[in-house]
């Protein structure tokens, strides 16, 4: 529930007070939580974000059962959709002039499949964001249909949603306006619990400021005090709170300084590992979706050019605009390619 407003709190965010806190504070002394069907197999060395999960205590599972276990195994969809649009109305200019229609999706189709880690990767205004809002059930289509775990959810009612609002989480590109100011951090981790009903103890609430490298004391502080980077990783703790099987990250880390930029990537990669999370994972930066994402749907002006493995597309591009896509990648010029460290000094400075 929301907090009072107290006097400590300021009426807008100000800048960040607390540093970027990037690691967990103690090292793994347990082993690795052990209700994941599967273990991991990163070694838990590459993992810094997640590796101190100490055991099923104290990980993000452990008290908040699962409330669903997707039936789609191996090669068949967990989200599946199919020939998706979204038609909007542009805003009228005049009374006299018919209102125009923005395409935003235009026959949409893809497949998820349980586990994976799926990348959409476009330019800004193609409609990525307008796919994950179908596919989260926050917008309908105009015409296609979304099926998740078999069920055809494109024109379910709001009360026959209840499992894909428990198991199906967003985090979104900017942490500021998505985290409510006037909320303790502790409530705005607590809320979709709270919202689904469910009970949210301290506990519950510890162990998800745990997983994502926050200490327990973060929990009393509210948005404002804490830097972007922090704060993506608690929009991160409170998707995880009701133990969902599928997240979808918006745009996760372009908000954020670059300096944390792969700390955030790092920690999303290690919890969807650690969790067993099938990831939807939207970015306008091909190389950040290469960083974490098996597949990859590379969309242009609301269709979909390209899908491929990461590795596929980002090595060998076919769609013309993925090729623009991959050759906008910024990497040192190859003239430097092979120079060495007295090239690099300009001339009128060399010895
Ligand atoms: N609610 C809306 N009403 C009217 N037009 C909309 C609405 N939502 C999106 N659009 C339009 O649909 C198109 C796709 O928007 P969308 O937000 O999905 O793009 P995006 O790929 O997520 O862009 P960005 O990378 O900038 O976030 C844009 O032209 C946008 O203006
Ligand atoms: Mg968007």
């Amino acid at each position: 529930m929301p907090e009072p407003t107290t006097p400590e709190q300021p009426a807008r965010p100000t800048s960040p007070t607390t540093p970027e806190q990037g690691t967990r504070p103690t090292s793994p002394t347990t082993p690795e939580q052990p209700a994941r069907p599967t273990p991991p197999t990163t070694p838990a060395a590459a993992r810094p974000h997640t590796s101190s999960f100490p055991a099923a205590a104290t990980s993000p599972r452990a008290t908040h059962p699962a409330a669903w276990a997707p039936t789609a195994t191996g090669n068949n969809p967990l989200i599946k959709v199919t020939n998706l649009t979204r038609d909007y109305p542009r805003p009228r200019t005049s009374i006299l002039k018919r209102a125009e229609v923005v395409h935003a999706l235009k026959g949409v189709t893809l497949d998820v499949k349980p586990g994976e880690r799926f990348g959409i990767v476009g330019e800004s205004g193609c409609g990525k964001s307008t796919l994950l809002r179908i596919i989260a059930a926050l917008d309908r289509p105009t015409t296609g249909k979304v099926v998740v775990d078999g069920k055809d959810i494109t024109n379910l009612p709001e009360r026959r949603l209840r499992f894909l609002r428990e198991n199906l989480q967003l985090v979104f590109q900017d942490p500021m306006s998505s985290l409510d100011p006037r909320m303790r951090v502790r409530d705005i981790i607590a809320e979709p619990l709270v919202v689904q009903g469910h009970p949210a103890s301290g506990a519950r609430v510890k162990e998800l400021l745990d997983a994502v490298g926050l200490s327990a004391d973060a929990g009393d502080r509210f948005p404002h005090q804490f830097s972007g980077g922090q704060r993506q990783r608690i929009s991160i703790a409170r998707a995880l709170a009701p133990n969902p099987k599928i997240l979808i990250a918006d745009e996760p880390v372009s908000a954020l300084d670059v300096s944390v930029r792969a700390q955030v990537l790092n920690l999303i990669s290690d919890l969807v590992d650690e969790l067993d999370l099938t990831l939807v994972f939207v970015s306008h930066d091909l190389s950040v979706v290469k960083h974490v994402c098996d597949r990859v749907a590379v969309m242009h002006a609301g269709e979909i050019v390209e899908t491929g493995t990461t590795g596929e597309v980002y090595a060998a591009p076919r769609a013309p605009y993925t090729r623009r896509l991959v050759a906008a990648i910024p990497t040192l010029p190859k003239a430097l390619a092979g120079a060495t460290p007295q090239d690099l000094i300009p001339k009128g400075a060399r010895g």
